[in-house]
């Protein structure tokens, strides 16, 4: 039986060459990078550096204009109809407004794997059940959507990802505009999702807690600019090269006996 933690497993995503130019801004360029199965990786950079624009690609909501990726080996479309990908969306591309209570949140995530007509089975309902449980919204499942905090919205969205049965889960800054203690909490749901095999993608701006929970970190400016463990990828150097600054000067300087 084949080892699953060799380097012959079928990544979780594998991005290759990407390119997604939005009529004359090139948004992400020449984007390639791997990721295998039960890993959580940081994607980070400044705003208007792709972040958002490389979770569609995955996502096949974007057409990309060159490159490829791939899902557990599978093309985006072919992943997306097998309900292989889930997708947190940035809050600021929700529309909070719209009647749909939580637990319909959830079974949206249930509707990928065959029509919008058929009828909710009793398997859809115990699917969605647990997933509500698990990040911890039974209590709020009949509530509208917009009237949840920050947090509870981030998890009703996990919860869909969870209902689905979805590998790979896509968290587009779900902690923005989260209190701590929420943000904890989802923190711990991604590690047990992680724990279980499932692959997360998660941009944040929260540099600090990073290296907590991620396995891994990329810093993004439309191009791969450092794939690597969070700890290398949080060096000041690297932050200087992603965010344009040189945080690096403000780094007490060197006594003499550190030096040589
Ligand atoms: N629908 C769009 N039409 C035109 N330009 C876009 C669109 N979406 C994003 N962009 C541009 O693409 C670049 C990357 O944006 P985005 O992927 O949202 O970055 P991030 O999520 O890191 O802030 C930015 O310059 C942004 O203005
Ligand atoms: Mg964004």
């Amino acid at each position: 039986m084949p080892n699953p933690d060799t380097a012959q497993q079928v990544p979780a995503l594998d991005i290759s060459g990407l390119t997604v130019r939005y009529g004359p801004v090139t948004a992400l360029d020449d984007v390639s990078m791997t990721v295998r199965p039960g890993r959580i990786c940081g994607m980070i950079g400044m705003n208007g550096s792709g972040k958002s624009t490389l979770f569609k690609s995955i996502m096949g909501l974007v057409r990309p204009t060159s490159g490829r990726v791939t899902i557990a080996g599978h093309s985006t479309s072919r992943a997306r109809a097998r309900g292989l990908v889930s997708y947190v969306p940035q809050a600021e591309d929700v529309d909070w407004q719209f009647p749909i209570s939580v637990r319909e949140v959830a079974m949206t995530g249930r509707y990928g794997r065959q029509n919008l007509f058929r009828r909710i089975t009793a398997r859809d309902n115990e699917a969605v059940d647990a997933a509500l449980a698990q990040v911890g919204l039974t209590d709020l499942a009949d509530r509208q959507i917009g009237r949840l905090s920050g947090g509870q919205r981030k998890r009703a969205f996990v919860a869909r990802g969870i209902a689905q049965g979805a590998e790979i889960l896509l968290l587009d800054e779900p902690f923005a505009g989260v209190d701590k203690r929420s943000e904890a909490t989802i923190i711990d749901l991604l590690t047990d999702l992680a724990s279980h095999g499932r692959t997360v993608l998660i941009s944040t701006h929260d540099l600090s807690t990073l290296p907590s929970f991620a396995d891994e970190a990329v810093l993004l400016m439309q191009r791969v600019l450092v794939h690597d463990t969070p700890q290398e990828a949080l060096r000041p150097e690297n932050l200087a090269l992603a965010f344009g600054v040189d945080v690096t000067e403000r780094r007490a300087p060197r006594t003499d006996a550190e030096v040589g």
